[in-house]
């Protein structure tokens, strides 16, 4: 019916941060607070779709009527993705750490040894989204990336969309003088692969969450 757009659809999100751990007690981490991710797996829960939502630690909620798969490293996140597999619309809404310490984190704690910081080296982390809009078997249908920029929106987008290989990205302007990163409202652009574009006017994240539900139940549907 025309209240449960996704009855009968099994949708993935991915939400929140990744942590990178450089010993057992820090870690690379980003601003993101989890709330857009979790609210489209929400929202999408509440069309009538079967939703897994794999989250990196966040500090809000899980929310209801979800599965909940918590990770904390972007390799692990993608693990998850992939046991979680399939689905029919896959949203990528996670904020993953680009890059991790390379040397992988052991038992004790780095100690200042009194010559100054040892180099932090880095190794790129698998890009989850890619990696999935690029599978040739079980591919979901729809597959959304999220680019959160700070300048030239839509341009960096629309590269986005063809380096990744996705069908949607949800654009927005995460420059500090927005409040967009960790706060509750948002301003999007939905980029297509063809290159149309559609801009929606300020929102609350649940908004969104709510009216991009309805727009991907229209795109799986037609
Ligand atoms: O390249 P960039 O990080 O700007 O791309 C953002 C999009 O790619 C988001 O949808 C994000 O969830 C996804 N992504 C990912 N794995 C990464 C990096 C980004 O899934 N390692």
């Amino acid at each position: 019916g025309a209240d449960r757009p996704l009855a009968g659809r099994r949708v993935l999100v991915t939400s929140g941060p990744t942590h990178e751990p450089i010993d057992p007690v820090r870690y690379i981490a980003n601003r993101s607070s989890g709330r857009q991710g979790h609210a489209i797996a929400q929202a999408a829960a509440r069309a009538g779709a079967s939703v897994t939502l794999i989250s990196g630690p966040v500090a809000i909620p899980d929310p209801p009527g979800v599965a909940v798969i918590r990770v904390e490293t972007a390799r692990e996140m993608l693990e998850a993705v992939e046991a979680a597999m399939p689905a029919d619309i896959a949203i990528f809404a996670a904020a993953v750490a680009d890059w991790r310490p390379e040397q992988e984190a052991g038992a004790k704690k780095i100690k200042k040894d009194g010559t100054g910081p040892a180099p932090l080296a880095l190794a790129e982390n698998p890009d989850i989204l890619a990696t999935i809009a690029r599978k040739t078997v079980g591919r979901p249908p729809l597959v959304v990336g999220f680019a959160a920029e700070t300048d030239t929106v839509l341009d960096h987008a629309r590269a986005k969309i063809a380096r990744k290989g996705c069908d949607l990205i949800v654009a927005n302007d995460v420059s500090a003088a927005g409040g967009v990163m960790g706060g509750l409202e948002n301003t999007v652009h939905l980029i297509h692969r063809d290159g149309a574009v559609e801009t929606w006017p300020r929102l609350s994240k649940d908004e969104v969450a709510r009216r991009l539900v309805v727009y991907l139940a229209g795109m799986v549907a037609g």
